[in-house]
């Protein structure tokens, strides 16, 4: 597969390190299906390993971010289907990548959208963005990380309305529960989320990559397994080159030209 054979996303790079990867299945308000789900991590996976790119960027259109996974293409699997193939939710992997990846969010991020939107390292929403794990109504539960993520991300009993009741939250709902970092107008919030990406792609790669393999740790482990994790990385940080540069530059007070080694 390459990039030119891409059927429901586009890619680009909109400033320098940036790379963006845009759902373009529109008229299905970017439901996620198996194949859709493929070129998101193809195109990923691309950037993950190109050395000029240091963050990406994931988002949909104005009015969907994704409104979940692609029910027409679930509705006919049975259980031993999603059991025995590689089902759509085996695609979710976003979180392993190496690099940071950001979620420009507008309108609807639902379910499997949603879900995605989480496993970014950031979400960047529009005002009229709409976050909701409507599984419910399906007669199934969330099958991506939703009980999961959201959880963690807003507590407890909200996520048990968000989930048992279809209770949606709005941009600056999301904001305040710490959902998402920002919320800006609709014709901004590309350019806030492109902001963000530059100031991460700016820094050292090697530096970046060992803070991101930390903070998820977070959520993963105990606190003495999670500072362990954290002195490793400190430790292998202080065998790059970007750190010798970046104290250097520091006291010579010039701006450190990291070579991400
Ligand atoms: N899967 C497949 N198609 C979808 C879809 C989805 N998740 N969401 C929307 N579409 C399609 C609609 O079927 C419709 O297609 P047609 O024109 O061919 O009928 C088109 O997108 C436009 O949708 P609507 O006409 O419904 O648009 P609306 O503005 O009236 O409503 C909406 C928008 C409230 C988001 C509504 O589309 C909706 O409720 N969508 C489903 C949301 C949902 O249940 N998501 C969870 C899916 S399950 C999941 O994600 C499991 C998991 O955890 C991995």
């Amino acid at each position: 597969m390459d990039t030119m054979s891409y059927e429901n996303i586009l890619v680009d790079r909109p400033a320098e390190g940036v790379g963006r990867v845009q759902l373009n299945r529109p008229k299905a308000l970017n439901a996620l299906n198996s194949m859709l789900m493929d070129e998101v991590m193809h195109a990923m996976a691309a950037f993950n390993s190109d050395a000029s790119i240091g963050a990406m960027i994931l988002t949909g259109n104005d009015k969907a971010f994704a409104a979940g996974a692609d029910i027409k293409e679930m509705d006919g699997k049975t259980q031993i289907d999603m059991l025995m193939s590689r089902s759509l939710i085996d695609r979710f992997d976003i979180q392993k990548l190496s690099k940071p990846v950001i979620a420009a969010v507008s309108g609807y991020a639902l379910g499997g959208g949603c879900e995605v939107a989480m496993s970014c390292d950031m979400i960047v929403a529009s005002e009229t963005a709409v976050f909701g794990q409507p599984e419910i109504n399906l007669g199934i539960i969330p099958g991506a990380g939703g009980t999961q993520r959201l959880t963690r991300a807003v507590g407890k009993a909200l996520a048990m309305e968000i989930m048992l009741t279809d209770r949606k939250l709005g941009a600056q709902e999301a904001l305040d529960y710490g959902l998402v970092n920002r919320v800006a107008p609709l014709d901004e919030y590309m350019d806030v989320a492109i902001a963000i990406a530059q100031k991460v792609a700016r820094r050292s790669q090697v530096a970046i990559r060992l803070t991101k393999e930390a903070i998820n740790k977070a959520y993963e482990t105990s606190l003495e397994e999670g500072l362990a994790l954290e002195r490793r990385n400190f430790l292998i940080a202080f065998g790059s080159e970007d750190k010798a540069e970046g104290m250097r530059a520091f006291i010579e007070k010039r701006r450190a030209e990291w070579t991400h080694r």
